[in-house]
Order: structure tokens, then sequence, then C-alpha cells
């Protein structure tokens, strides 16, 4: 479904992402772990469209076509849609109506009809119930005054709606007491499908208890360091991200690295 290929993206001159090469195909869930800073946000952001980073080198294909040339809004009515590590609140505008815009400019561009006012509401309080968020949330501003816990759920709220292809989830498990990051994990697979893929960011082996990925891979330093399957989660639980982040030192060949005795006692290393 989606190819991300050499995929290197800055914030001005600052390179973040320095060559992400990674594949979900159809029917996948990918988690992505790694340290604070490593560039997992980034990633889904970039390829959302976010207009804070520049894509410097590599390209991603959705589906065969190049997404890069796309708006952040044509990639959304592609099917490509991000849950937020930090979802924003929009004081003044109401929940369900901002949902019903969203969701009938989607419809529109899959020529099916849209919905009506009346229409929405019951098919927006059937959505709620996926993740347990009480339907008073929808009839408050968009997630102004939310608890981080409300604003998670309300994120899966949106994907529910927007049914999308692609779902980006980065970090829906941060902020979730026990019990919610059931019932959101529970909501999370509920609209997962053979025709989907998601890319699942999270720090805690927890939530793959949940949601379980195919594949997971770790990010260090805008790279992805190492690729496994769930057994890996469990490694780095046990182990941290030291032995990795030295293995990716040690690989990358610009670098010399004593701890691995790559540089030649000449100094050409
Ligand atoms: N808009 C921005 N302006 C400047 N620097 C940025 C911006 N966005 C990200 N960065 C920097 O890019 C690097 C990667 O950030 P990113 O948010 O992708 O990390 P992350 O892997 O998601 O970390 P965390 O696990 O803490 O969420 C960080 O050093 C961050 O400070
Ligand atoms: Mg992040």
């Amino acid at each position: 479904m989606i190819e991300i290929k050499n995929l290197h993206a800055s914030v001005g001159d600052t390179p973040i992402l320095k060559g992400v090469n990674l594949t979900i195909n159809k029917g996948e869930i990918h988690a992505i772990m790694g340290p604070n800073g490593s560039g997992k946000s980034t990633l889904a952001k970039v390829i959302s469209g976010h207009p804070a980073f520049k894509v410097t080198e590599g390209e991603i294909l959705f589906e065969g076509k190049d997404l890069l040339v796309l708006e952040p809004d044509e990639r959304s009515r592609e099917g490509i849609f991000m849950a937020f590590q930090y979802p924003v609140e929009i004081p003044g505008v109401n929940n369900a109506s901002f949902l019903r815009l969203a969701y009938n400019a989607l419809q529109g561009h899959r020529g099916l009809p849209e919905l009506s006012e009346k229409e929405f509401d019951v098919f927006l309080r059937e959505k709620a119930k996926i993740v347990d968020l009480n339907p008073d949330f929808l009839e408050r501003s968009v997630n102004t005054g939310f608890s981080g816990g409300e604003k998670k759920r309300n994120e899966i709220v949106q994907m529910a709606v927007l049914d999308p292809k692609l779902s980006l989830l980065d970090e829906t498990d941060s902020g979730l007491d026990i019990d919610a990051l059931r019932i959101v994990a529970r909501g999370v697979n509920e609209l997962m499908t053979s025709e989907k893929a998601m890319m699942v960011i999270t720090h805690y082996q927890r939530l793959l208890n949940y949601i379980q990925p195919d594949i997971i891979h770790v990010m260090v330093d805008g790279r992805i360091v190492k690729t496994g399957g769930k057994e890996l989660a469990l490694e780095l639980e046990e182990k941290g991200y030291d032995w990795l982040i030295e293995e990716s030192e040690g690989n990358q060949d610009d670098r010399c690295h004593p701890k691995k005795a790559l540089c030649s006692t000449s100094g050409d290393a």
C-alpha cells in the first residue's frame, strides 16, 4: 500500500529523517518504536504532508502513486489518516460539525452521497461507541478541554468516521489508563481489515499485546536500524535501545565508531 524509499526530510537546514525505507502492504500492521527524538512522529507527519518538513531526497508511493506531490488534504482524500501524538484543540469548532464536514468532503471525493446533519448524528453516535466515547463530547468544541485520554479516543472516532486505507497512529496509547488502552485498542482492531494498513508508533510493548503488529521497526537517528517480529518488542523492553544505537553508529560508513574498532590506526576510517 505504501512504499517509502530512501526518505530524507529536514526542518529548515536540520536533517531529521536520514534515509528511511519502509513498505507496508495491505492487511499489515507495522509498529515503529525507538528513542525520543529519533524521528518517529516526523515520519508520520511527512507521510501526511505536514508543511514544517521538507523532503530533500527519496520518494513515497501510495498505491503506486507519488504521494509527495499531493497537498495534505489530498492525501487525506486518498485515504491516509494520522492520529496525532498531541491532538490539537480547536476552540469554537463543534466536534460533530467538524467531523461531518470532513466526512462529506470525503464522500464527495468517493462519489458517494453526503449525509444530512440528522443522518450524520446517528452515524457518528455509532462510531463513538467503538471507543466508548460519551456522545456529549461530540457536541463540544474539538478536543477543547478534553483530558489526554478523551483526546485519544476522539482521534479514533475521527478515524472510524473517515474510514482511511492507511492509519498512522502516533502514540495513541500514551496517557491512556489500562481500561482505556484496552478499549481504544479494541476499537482500532475493529477498524482494521485485510484491505487496510496501519503504522502504530509506540514506546510500550504493552500496546502491542492488544494491537498485534506483523512487523516491528526500530528507528534511531532518522533511520530504521532494526526490523523484526513481535519478539523484538520484548527484547527492547528487556535491553533498551543502547545496543541498537551502538550498532547503528557502527554501521554508518561515514562515521568512525571506536567501540566497534572501525577506526583504523592510520585514521582513514
Ligand atoms: N517543527 C520542528 N522544528 C524543529 N525541530 C523539530 C521539529 N519537529 C521535529 N523536530 C526535531 O526532530 C527530531 C525528531 O522529532 P520527532 O518528534 O520525530 O521524534 P519522535 O521519535 O517522535 O520522539 P518522541 O518519542 O519523543 O515522540 C527531534 O530532535 C525534534 O526536536
Ligand atoms: Mg513522537
